[in-house]
This record gives C-alpha cells, structure tokens and sequence, in this order.
C-alpha cells in the first residue's frame, strides 16, 4: 500500500482527500459525520459574521451530466455560533474552517473569533461568483490588491495557518496567487466555482432562483487542473513564493486526485461528488487512488508530486 500522508502547515493528513467547502460542513453533526469517512481532512462551510438564510431555490441542480450549478447564498450560522459550536468539539480530522465577509476587518474579527474558539487553520473564501453585480463579495478574488488587503487583515491578527481560497474567473490566477503568498498567506485553495448562468427556455429565465450561479462536478476538472498548473509552474519559475496549493474541482476518482498531485498539489478538495455519492467517495476514491499506485509503482505522494510539470515548463 502506497504512503498517503500528507503534512501541510495545519493540516497533518491521513490521506490527501478533504471535504471542500459548502458541502455538509455547516454544523456539528455533519462535520462529525464526514470525519467519520475515510476523508483525510474537512473543510467548514464559509462562515461570515451574522447568520444567513439560504437563498430561494432553486439552489442546486444538476444541469447536464457532470455540470452542477449553484447559488446556495452561503446560508451558515454566522461567526458568533460556529465558534461556539467550536469550542465545544473536537472533530476526528483536521479541519480548516472557512471563513468570508464584506470586507477586510469583517474578516479578521471573524479570524481572531475562530483562533479563540480552537481553530487550527483557516480557508479565506475570496471567490464567491454568484454574489451580486457590484458587491466586493463578486470582484475580491479577481483583484490582487484587495487578496492582498485582506489575507494581509487575518496573517496580522491570527497565528494559526491561512489558505486563500481562489476564483478561477480571472486572466491569470498566478498573480492572484502572488498577491496571496506575498501577503503572507501559508498555502491557497483552488478551485472555486466557475461563473456559470443557465436558462430554462420554457420558463424563459434562469433556472437557479439567485440567477447567477457557480458551476461545478466533473465537467469543470480540466480547467481547475490548468489553474493548478499555472500556479505550480509559477512557483517552480520562482515567480511567487512556494506554499502548498490544496486542488479541487471536479474530482470523483482516485485517477483525478493522481492528476491534480501529479500537477503539484499537495492535497485535494472534492465537493460535488458527495451529492453523486455521499460520503462513501472517500472510500471508494482512496481505495482507486491506492490501487493506481501501487501498480504504477508510486510509493508515496511525493514521489508523484508535480511529475505532469516537467513537460508544461516552459509554458506561462
Ligand atoms: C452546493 C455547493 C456549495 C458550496 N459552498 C461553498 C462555500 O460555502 N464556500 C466555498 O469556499 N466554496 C463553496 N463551494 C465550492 C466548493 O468548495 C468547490 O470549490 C467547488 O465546488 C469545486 O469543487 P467540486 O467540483 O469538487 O465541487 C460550494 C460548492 C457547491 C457545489
């Protein structure tokens, strides 16, 4: 059996499989029921300052085969009782807890009440695309000097690890990156949802009720891969620092997960799968990943890690 483990700062991994953000991450119960799969890590729903409801439905759909769409309306229970319910716990994996606002010092009052309640590392949600037309929400992932600003706020206000979470809407995300990293965050988390929008022509207006939506599931894993490996290659140029970069977007088997190490992360996220396949997938895709392998002959993560770079050096 090949060595799955993974040590990133915050986060020391069973295996490199972790629960993405916004999927079964909102309270206590389903948190401890997901740390209970094989999942390596979690990640929380993102949780801003008050509580939210979510937005009229519909919500989520399966548009085409492989193409989920979303606008939840990042309904959460707020910072005040997600701390509490925090500091209360302790979850059988290691958690990132994800956290978003409007603004800067919305986001590092939220740090700090996390940090307090025994938070062991954070995700910064920087890439929400279906927010609406104007608000900060929609634009912060796609301008480097507000990630600055803001992965900035919480690194001077907390002491626990920082990933910043990123949009895929954007030219290049290894400026994105760089402004990240540069501002000090200890690695970044990618992908987001893709910007997405679709009608149903009987009905003549979109079918998601908040109109704009995020697109996810299989159908968007090659263009999460080639943000990854913009990224990586980046950091191998020496263009931006080097950090870990947790990949996610579309994965549903232990070959994506090769992929996305193969394009140099050093974990993954898998979020839409669990509404294939509930928490099962953790099994199932460790057991694929393991059985790939072994019969490859990959002894661990590392010796797999960013080998699909070599043949992209060269390319920006
Ligand atoms: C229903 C749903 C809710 C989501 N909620 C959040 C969220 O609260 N915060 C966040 O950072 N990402 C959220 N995401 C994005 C996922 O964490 C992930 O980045 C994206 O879906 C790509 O991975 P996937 O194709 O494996 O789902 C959500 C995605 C879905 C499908």
């Amino acid at each position: 059996m090949a060595q799955l483990t993974v040590h990133a700062p915050g986060l020391d991994l069973p295996n490199p499989l972790m629960l993405a953000s916004g999927l079964q991450g909102g309270s206590v119960s389903a948190l401890e029921r997901v740390a209970k799969s094989r999942c390596g890590g979690l990640v929380s729903k993102s949780i801003g300052p008050s509580p939210r409801e979510i937005y009229p439905g519909p919500v989520c759909v399966e548009a085409m085969n492989g193409v989920i769409l979303n606008a939840m309306g990042l309904p959460n229970p707020g910072v005040d009782a997600f701390s509490k319910m925090l500091a209360n716990n302790e979850f059988a994996k290691p958690m990132l807890v994800s956290i978003f606002g409007p603004d800067s010092e919305s986001f590092s009052n939220i740090a700090i009440k996390m940090e307090k309640s025994g938070a062991t590392a954070l995700e910064l949600n920087l890439s929400c695309p279906h927010s609406k037309p104007g608000s900060t929400a929609l634009i912060v992932g796609q301008q480097p000097n507000l990630i600055h600003e803001y992965v900035s706020a919480v690194k001077d206000v907390v002491n626990i690890p920082v990933y910043a979470k990123l949009t895929p809407n954007t030219a290049s995300i290894a400026i994105e990156a760089g402004a990240a990293l540069n501002a000090g965050a200890d690695g970044i988390s990618l992908i987001n949802t893709v910007s997405a929008l679709e009608i149903d022509p009987f009905a003549g207006r979109p079918i998601i009720g908040n109109l704009l939506c995020g697109m996810s599931g299989p159908t968007i894993r090659p263009i999460a891969q080639r943000k990854i490996a913009e990224v990586a290659l980046a950091m191998r140029r020496g263009d931006i620092p080097v950090a870990p970069i947790l990949g996610m977007g579309g994965i549903t088997t232990g070959l994506d997960v090769a992929r996305f190490i193969m394009l140099g992360a050093t974990a993954v996220q898998i979020g839409s799968a669990l509404i294939y396949d509930d928490i099962d997938v953790f099994e199932t895709i460790e057991k694929e990943l393991n059985d790939f392998m072994d019969v490859q002959g990959f002894r661990d993560l590392e010796s797999m890690r960013g080998i699909a770079l070599d043949s992209l050096e060269g390319l920006n």
